[in-house]
């Protein structure tokens, strides 16, 4: 299985939910057999690391991503990847208008695929405070959890 997830700038929420979903996966039965990866639909900020406050609230809950480097979603993610996994709306109409015809069913919102059905999208921080950061681990890591159960059981 591999799952990639998808922000707009891969410098903030695709790195931290990449972190949880790795972080969780290891802990659990699936350890090395889902492999994760994330990426933007914007280029801006290919090869840099993730944004230091994404670090840093990371590392306050136990994970490190600061070895991640961010790159743009390509077409061969739609062939390599088996479920594509938005961090909002506006990341999963990108993703979508990009994505061949026989992969569309396989481009979802994180938290709606996740189960977390009233979350809906883990919102955009980047211009926003400390606050906000811990919102979206709060979200992503739960999405982890829950995608974790998820699999472990099927
Ligand atoms: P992300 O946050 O999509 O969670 O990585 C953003 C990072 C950079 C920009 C926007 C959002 N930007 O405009 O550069």
């Amino acid at each position: 299985m591999n799952l990639l997830v998808v922000c707009l700038g891969n410098i903030c929420r695709s790195p931290m939910a990449e972190g949880a979903l790795r972080a969780r996966l290891e802990a659990s039965a699936l350890a090395g057999r889902v492999r994760v990866d994330s990426a933007g639909t914007g280029g801006w900020h290919a090869g840099e690391p993730p944004d230091r406050r994404a670090i840093a609230c990371a590392r306050g809950h136990g994970v490190d991503i600061g070895g991640q480097r961010a790159r743009q979603v390509t077409a061969d993610d739609f062939d390599t990847f088996d479920w594509i996994l938005c961090a909002d709306r506006a990341n999963l109409r990108d993703v979508l208008r990009m994505a061949p015809a026989a992969a569309r069913g396989r481009v979802v919102l994180l938290l709606e695929w996740a189960g977390l059905e009233a979350a809906g999208e883990v919102p955009d921080p980047y211009t926003g405070g400390p606050e906000d950061f811990q919102q979206v681990w709060r979200l992503v890591d739960s999405a982890a959890q829950a995608v974790v159960a998820r699999l472990a059981a099927n």
